[in-house]
């Protein structure tokens, strides 16, 4: 997919301020700082649309960005992040559940790894909690360009035993340093938004 157009439309802390339009739609998850932003900037080729930083925490609301007015990248902030309190805690938990379990236009969750680590506690959580509301999943094992080439496949299947994947799920290495894995990941998304 060639990208002409992509712009934010909302930072939404609640349901009432989603997009009612009813345009497909895609959404980000994965650890704090583990690359969601970088990924959908990498995508679309520009560099700071989805604002990224070395420190985690820097996404706090769910970021609807339009795609060539045909679908939205939903950035939303990471999970498993030691220094944030109890309280914001619960309220990142609220906004995650009444988006995920309540979004009908959402068509697929991009759960980003990082393929150097093995998954935590947290991601098989995540997995977990999108497959028990039967939310379509693709798995990205990001920061590809950190590792050795020649690791690439264990670290692969250890992403996909950790997590316990289901058979019909996709999985893509990707680097947002290097753009590799960008286009399986576009072929994957124009089968979903074509539909
Ligand atoms: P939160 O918004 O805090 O949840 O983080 P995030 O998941 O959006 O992470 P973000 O995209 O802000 O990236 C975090 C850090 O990782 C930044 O310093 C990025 O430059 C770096 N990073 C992201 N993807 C890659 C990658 O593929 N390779 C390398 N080498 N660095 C990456
Ligand atoms: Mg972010």
């Amino acid at each position: 997919m060639k990208v002409n157009k992509a712009e934010i439309i909302i930072s939404a802390v609640s349901q009432k301020q989603y997009p009612m339009d009813g345009m497909p739609e895609i959404a980000l998850a994965g650890r704090s700082n583990v690359g969601k932003s970088s990924f959908i900037n990498k995508l679309l080729n520009r560099k700071n649309l989805a604002r990224t930083s070395s420190k985690p925490g820097k996404t706090q609301t769910l970021n609807f960005y339009t795609i060539n007015d045909l679908f939205y990248f939903v950035d939303v902030p990471g999970y498993g992040y030691a220094k944030v309190s109890k309280k914001e805690r619960e309220k990142w938990g609220k906004m995650m559940e009444e988006y995920f379990s309540l979004r009908e236009t959402l068509k697929v969750t991009v759960l980003i790894t990082d393929i150097r680590h093995k998954p935590t506690e947290d991601d098989v959580m995540m997995y977990n909690f999108l497959k028990h509301y039967d939310i379509p999943v693709l798995v990205i094992a990001t920061k590809l360009d950190k590792i050795p080439k020649n690791k690439k496949g264990a670290h692969l299947t250890r992403v996909i035993n950790t997590l316990d994947m289901d058979s019909n799920d996709t999985i893509i290495p990707f680097s947002s340093e290097t753009g590799e894995g960008k286009e399986a990941v576009w072929h994957f998304i124009d089968q979903i938004v074509k539909k």
